[in-house]
């Protein structure tokens, strides 16, 4: 499969694909990232895309008329790569119509909290505001709500005492890495089904 990453920050996720990758061979994992895309430049996603050889484009929502006017210049950069597969891995910003009327039902996000608990942008310091003993991270596909399309995969961190919200991100995202590389390549390989809101993947 032919997977477009969109980054916004650090790029920890879109490494642990590429790592995956590097070890295991595109054939045997299933995916190659064909291109990195993101909304702003100066990040180090975009660094470690450019380090590992591949075609980066940003779309800056700044540059353009309005948010329906980016969304349609950040679909065509996208669909110029072909994707099969679209990993938000990190994407700070809301996917629009065009996006999902082209790509939906095939672009996965990573968020840093057990949907439907805590969505939106402060996944992790929600939940510990909250006073939630256990939170986690969930692969799911994206749909036109925030972090409310239907869940493929969670992990379960355990919160401490002694967290802040940093050092429980921390923990969060090494679960995170290793379960967006997990569901990316079984998706790839495997296909999906649904049944009603449930995602299966065989
Ligand atoms: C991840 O925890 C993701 O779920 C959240 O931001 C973090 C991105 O990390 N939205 P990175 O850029 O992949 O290192």
């Amino acid at each position: 499969a032919r997977v477009v990453a969109l980054v916004s920050g650090s790029g920890t996720n879109l490494q642990a694909l590429l790592d995956a990758i590097a070890e295991q061979g595109a054939a045997a994992y299933g995916a190659e990232i064909v291109a990195v895309g993101a909304d702003r430049d100066g990040i180090a996603g975009l660094e470690r895309a450019e380090r590992a050889g591949l075609p980066v484009y940003v779309c800056r929502v700044k540059d353009h008329a309005d948010r329906a006017a980016w969304d349609l210049a950040l679909t065509e950069a996208t669909a110029a790569y072909e994707p099969d597969l679209v990993v938000s891995a990190g994407f700070m910003k809301i996917l629009g119509k065009e996006f999902l009327a082209r790509f939906g039902g095939r672009t996965v996000n990573t968020h840093p909290a057990l949907l439907p608990s805590f969505p939106g942008a402060h996944g992790v310091r929600d939940a510990l505001a909250y006073g939630a003993k256990v939170t986690g991270c969930t692969v799911h596909f994206v749909d036109d709500g925030v972090d409310t399309g239907p869940v493929i995969a969670q992990g379960v961190v355990e919160v401490r005492d002694e967290d802040d919200e940093s050092a429980l991100h921390e923990r969060i995202k090494e679960v995170e890495r290793s379960l967006l590389v997990d569901v990316v390549g079984r998706l790839a390989r495997n296909g999906y089904r649904t049944e009603g809101r449930k995602v299966v993947i065989p």
